[in-house]
């Protein structure tokens, strides 16, 4: 799919409201307030009280502030919308920005359901706006050296990743039915088909929550992914682990033919092979400052941009396959997530344009492939 463009420069720099001031939203702030060829047109929060104190933490106590997003988008004169609002929101507000004109750059996740995410991808087709998800740790170089040096391997047999922290949130993750699974793991399964360039058929996943855990849904999880190359995907993971903590990106071993390829998550990965070959830099950028430079050139140049919203789904729909896994004890075939997802959105979807575009897809499938392989990185 081609995307509308918007011409900005450093001296004319791409003007952006911000949605959501909470804690990730101040994250941004600062992001795009340090970004060169990016200029803060103001602060959006249904919480006033927050999107004032957030534009005072980062200088700008004068800055336009406002609880609907696009509506101040409007009146500040911004070409673009970044939505770092709560899940729920991320529908309402990235349609509205997008039909307004506005491009958009929104947090993980794509939104609160698969269902709303092809809603999401449609509303992108019919108004011909960028919408592009912020997954973060795709802009970790070191994750993009892993990725070099997994093209090392030959055939990969399995992945594994091992993740085990013990936060103490407080808030809504503590009271979620599966905190692990829906607000962490799914950062590991998109890293996982960024690794593999590949995509999920199905999943196998128990989750459960250790007696002495002091979330109340389930905090621990062991899934089992076949991948369409007949990779295995292993993520093994717990929020109720105290001791001997792995990274916040996990601890993940590719195993190949040709060799095994380590990474502890927060230092560069290892090659072990034999005759390994040297793996240049990949990746330039890191993190949400990446994915905003990655906006801002994709704006500019009209190429598709990793984690635009079609190639972005079927992270969500891993999420919603281990899922479901977990509550029936049976594998999850992701064809069948997405087509009851694809059901759901046709059959909820509110907008005339939106359906449209929905019902004439061939498949789900087929509608987030188009050209969302070989995304290009850099
Ligand atoms: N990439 C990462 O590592 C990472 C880390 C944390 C959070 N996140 C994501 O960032 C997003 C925000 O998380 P958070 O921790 O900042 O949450 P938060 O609850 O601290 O803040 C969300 C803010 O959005 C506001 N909001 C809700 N609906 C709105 C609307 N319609 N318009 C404007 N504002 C609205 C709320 O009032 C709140 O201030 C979530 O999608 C979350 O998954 C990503």
């Amino acid at each position: 799919m081609r995307f509308r463009s918007v011409v900005s420069s450093p001296a004319q720099p791409l003007r952006v409201v911000v949605a959501g001031a909470g804690n990730m939203g101040r994250a941004w702030l600062a992001a795009v307030t340090a970004a060169p060829g990016v200029e803060l047109t103001g602060v959006a929060d249904l919480d006033l009280t927050a999107a004032k104190a957030a534009v005072a933490a980062v200088g700008r106590p004068g800055l336009a502030i406002g609880s609907d997003a696009v509506e101040l988008a409007g009146q500040t004169d911004a070409q673009a919308l970044i939505n770092v609002t709560v899940p729920e929101a991320h529908h309402s507000v990235t349609t509205a920005a997008l039909f307004a004109g506005l491009p958009v750059l929104g947090e993980k996740p794509v939104a609160e359901s698969v269902s709303r995410a092809l809603s999401l991808v449609a509303a992108t087709e019919v108004t011909g706006e960028l919408f592009m998800v912020s997954q973060s740790r795709r802009w970790n170089p070191q994750l993009s050296r892993l990725r070099a040096m997994t093209r090392q391997l030959g055939p990969i047999g399995t992945v594994t990743t091992d993740f085990f922290r013990a936060p103490h949130f407080g808030g809504f993750r503590e009271q979620m039915a599966q905190p692990l699974l829906v607000d962490m793991a799914i950062h590991a399964f998109d890293s996982v088909r960024f690794l593999l360039d590949c995509e999920p058929v199905s999943a196998y996943c128990q989750s459960y929550n250790p007696q002495w855990s002091w979330y109340a849904g389930h905090a621990s999880a062991t899934a089992v992914f076949e991948m369409e190359s007949g990779t295995r995907y292993v993520y093994n993971g717990s929020w109720c682990s105290p001791g001997a903590e792995t990274s916040w990106n996990g601890s993940w071993r590719i195993s190949g033919q040709n060799g095994t390829a380590l990474w502890n998550g927060d230092d560069d990965p290892i090659l072990h092979m034999e005759a390994a070959p040297t793996i240049a830099d990949t990746s330039p950028y890191s993190g949400i400052e990446g994915a905003l430079q990655m906006f801002v050139q994709a704006l500019r140049t009209g190429q598709r941009p990793s984690g635009e919203v079609h190639e972005n789904v079927m992270s969500l729909a891993m999420v919603e396959a281990a899922v479901q896994s977990a509550r029936t004890g049976r594998p999850a075939r992701l064809d069948d997530v997405l087509t009851r997802a694809y059901v759901q959105a046709i059959r909820t979807e509110d907008r005339p344009d939106v359906c449209r575009v929905l019902q004439n897809w061939p498949s789900v499938r087929a509608a987030l492939a188009t050209s969302s392989r070989h995304v290009k990185i850099r």
